[in-house]
């Protein structure tokens, strides 16, 4: 009999097996997977809700092969807001992937690695986290910097101790304006690339969050002194085949899906609609 060839477009069954509220607006759903898969911190899967449509997003779950996958969740439209109102556990999705590069960490061994992440962009970002953990010792210093609105739009607030006492890691959070009983800083996440305490040259970065986010994040750091080919942002762009096969994600000659999410800011920053 020959040899059965996975068919890349067919998701495979995801059984919800844990929805955890992580803010008003974002859950975490836990998947149970009818077959194992294998992904690199950054690749991003297919959600298929039947008769409601697709959307893609990163896993929050440790990266690595897996028959369970954790994906958080910001209620944003059709797909998202199905879930949210109609997806609990028992229920069946499918999920297809994993698609893209993901994050270059063998590239960043030997150096400090800059995390910066605001808003839903936590999410994807877990699993960035987690990968940079799995090989700590790559790298000099991994320092995470997290923006949110208000205290209550941070996703898992209960693990930051815990990433901080990771060897040669720190954590530091902020919020756009001060609320009673706040004590970390107050502003827009940019306020946190004023006063770094890393070696610019060595470090490279990665961030997740909103365009905008993006946008004025990676302003701060070329203001700073970063080179453009340190920064890596995680590109968020409709996608429909996941493959570099339809066309609709690309930035010049790159697709997000099949290049990137996660794009190097100096191979793209000449190109126009970078921000969206
Ligand atoms: C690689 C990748 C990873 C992602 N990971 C996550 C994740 O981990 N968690 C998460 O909550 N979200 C993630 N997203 C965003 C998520 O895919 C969108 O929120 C989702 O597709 C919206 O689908 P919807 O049907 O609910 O909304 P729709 O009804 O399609 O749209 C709602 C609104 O959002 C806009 N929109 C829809 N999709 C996008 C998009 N990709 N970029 C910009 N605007 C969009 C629409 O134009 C519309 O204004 C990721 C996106 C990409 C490309
Ligand atoms: S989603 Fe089809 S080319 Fe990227």
């Amino acid at each position: 009999m020959s040899e059965q060839i996975k068919n890349i477009y067919y998701p495979v069954e995801a059984e919800v097996i844990r929805v955890i509220a992580e803010t008003s607006t974002i859950k975490t759903w836990r998947f149970k997977l009818s077959e194992q898969m294998t992904f690199r911190a950054g690749q991003f899967v297919q959600l298929t809700i039947p008769g409601i449509g697709e959307a893609p997003f990163t896993p929050s779950s440790e990266p690595g092969t897996c028959d369970e996958l954790d994906i958080t969740i910001l209620r944003a439209g059709r797909v998202t807001d199905n879930l949210h109102d109609n997806i609990k556990e028992g229920d069946l999705v499918g999920i297809r992937g994993p698609f893209g590069e993901g994050y270059p960490f063998d590239k960043f061994k030997g150096h400090n690695v800059l995390v910066v992440g605001g808003g839903v962009g936590l999410a994807p970002m877990r699993a960035g986290i987690y990968g940079l953990f799995q090989r700590i010792d790559d790298f000099k210093r991994v320092s995470i910097k997290f923006g949110a609105r208000s205290p209550g739009d941070f996703c898992f607030t209960d693990e930051f101790d815990e990433w901080a006492k990771r060897p040669h890691t720190d954590v530091t959070l902020t919020i756009d304006r001060d609320s009673p009983g706040w004590t970390g800083r107050v502003g827009v996440v940019t306020v946190l690339l004023e006063d770094l305490d890393l070696d610019i040259a060595d470090t490279y970065v990665i961030s997740c969050g909103p365009d905008i986010m993006l946008k004025f994040v990676t302003l701060k750091l070329l203001e700073k002194g970063f080179d453009p080919y340190h920064i890596y942002l995680s590109m968020n762009r409709r996608m429909s085949c996941g493959l570099g096969k339809c066309h609709r994600c690309n930035i010049g000659p790159y697709y997000i899906c099949k290049d990137g999410p996660d794009m190097c800011y100096g191979e793209i920053m000449n190109y126009p609609n970078v921000f969206g």
